[in-house]
């Protein structure tokens, strides 16, 4: 297994570039299976996530092709895939395939709309909590489907095609939606989708369904009313800029201390985490190329922070923003309302050196001057990534194990950071 090592206490100087978000791709390229014609995706990132996903939608029939590299095409530009599902060969997305990556459940929803039937694995549990998905079955039963659980599959069947519905989610669910979205395009007559999520990769997914003919109104908000259509066709479509991704920069540029332009990136998409960067102590410029992070000299202040669906601050920059508070001058209380066991970059945290001690769905960090470099372990994604920016400003070597993790989401994290002067290298299994 991969490993990175890391010698900390370098500044961070120079350009990032975003790539495009994995968790639009994602849903994107599922979308992929509403229509016979090719859907064309620019902009997708190069991850172990997308990379699983091209191999779960050929499992249904979905033919994927990869554009090579053109004369003039920056390094850091995502791929162009194009995906083809004239024929969708099998309903079925068996438990070896959805237990890997949780976001292949929600090809239940273009399944059911388009062939009437699926048969997809329940996910599991994960290392950030329980994630069930009787919300997405609610969803899909209020379209007049019939779901079945059995052998640890549901079993959705609408012999007759589905029909328009009014959906009320009790909690704003981001796979709720996209799988609501994706059932109700094709469903006869009109669907309501009340607290709809807002995050921006459900509304870049709304974008594209409507350029590939869907009919939705109220994009961007958290009340969606769709017109269901016969049939969709292609369409050209770039995924927007990955928000997570620009945000843990951010938040590694505020930990080392630095000058760092994160290219391509639009604060829209960011605005709670940049204003608590902000309060924190860093400059923040947004600018007409991305944005802008600056900490010079200055330290870094506590803040508390809540997390909360979009536009608050999101739960995938929790455990960066807990890492940067761990070298604050004082104690923060950051609270998280989204999982409820979303905090297991504690205890690697404290192999640093770092204070924090757990209260409930809070964790109250006290700021210490000095980190110390460790061996730590990846757990999951985005705690991974809050164990790069503790490494980055602490004093010797770390080395994080498990770097599997950080390949699901961080394209190309070592070369980005080395590009800036960060002292990090892969050590290749
Ligand atoms: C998406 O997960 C993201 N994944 C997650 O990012 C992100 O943390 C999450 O949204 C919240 O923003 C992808 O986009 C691939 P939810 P999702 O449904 O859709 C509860 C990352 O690191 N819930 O919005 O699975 C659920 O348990 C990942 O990139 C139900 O109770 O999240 C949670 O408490 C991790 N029943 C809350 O709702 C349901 O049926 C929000 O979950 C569905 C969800």
């Amino acid at each position: 297994m991969d490993r990175i090592r890391i010698v900390g206490g370098g500044k961070l100087n120079g350009t990032i570039p975003i790539s495009g978000a994995k968790n639009a791709a994602l849903p994107l390229m599922i979308a992929s299976l509403l229509t016979p014609e090719t859907l064309i995706l620019e902009n997708v990132p190069r991850l172990s996530d997308v990379r699983m996903l091209k191999r779960i939608l050929g499992n249904h029939g979905v033919d994927v092709t990869v554009n090579g590299k053109r004369p003039g095409d920056a390094a850091t530009d995502g791929e162009v895939v194009k995906l083809n599902a004239a024929e969708i060969v099998d309903t079925t997305a068996p438990y070896e395939l959805v237990s890997q990556m949780r976001a292949s459940f929600w090809v239940i929803g273009p399944l059911i709309a388009r062939m009437g039937e699926a048969k997809v694995s329940l996910p599991g549990g994960c290392a950030i909590g329980t994630r069930p998905v009787d919300l997405l079955i609610m969803a899909l039963e209020r379209l007049g489907v019939a779901i079945d659980i059995e052998g640890g599959y549901v079993i959705a069947r609408a012999p007759k095609g589905l029909r328009g519905g009014e959906i009320v989610f009790p909690k704003v669910t981001v796979g709720g939606t996209h799988t609501a979205l994706m059932a109700a395009v094709l469903a006869q007559g009109t669907t309501l989708i009340r607290n709809a999520a807002r995050e921006p990769e459900v509304t870049d997914l709304a974008e594209c369904l409507v350029k590939m003919g869907a009919r939705i109104k109220g994009i961007g908000t958290s009340e969606l009313e769709i017109e269901g259509v016969a049939r969709l066709g292609g369409a050209r479509h770039r995924v927007l800029p990955d928000r997570i991704e620009a945000g843990t920069y951010a938040f590694a540029t505020a930990m080392a201390g630095g000058d760092v332009q994160l290219q391509g990136v639009q604060p829209h998409l960011l605005q709670a985490a940049l204003d608590k960067l902000a309060e924190a102590g860093a400059e923040v410029t947004p600018n007409n190329e991305g944005i802008r992070i600056r900490r010079n000299g200055a330290g870094i202040a506590p803040v508390d922070m809540t997390t909360e669906a979009f536009p608050g601050f999101p739960t995938d920059l929790q455990a960066q923003f807990m890492a940067l508070m761990t070298r604050a001058g004082g104690t923060s209380r950051i609270t998280e309302t989204i999982f409820e066991n979303r905090f297991m970059h504690v205890q690697e945290l404290a192999r640093f050196g770092a204070r924090i001690r757990l209260e409930g769905d809070a964790a109250i960090v006290e700021g210490t001057e000095t980190l110390k470099g460790a061996p730590v372990m990846a757990t999951d994604l985005r705690a991974s990534v809050s164990l790069v920016i503790a490494a980055l400003a602490a004093e010797g070597e770390t080395m994080i194990n498990r770097v599997y993790h950080l390949d699901r989401g961080f394209e190309a994290l070592e070369t980005k950071l080395g590009a800036c002067g960060a002292a990090i290298e892969r050590i290749r299994a």
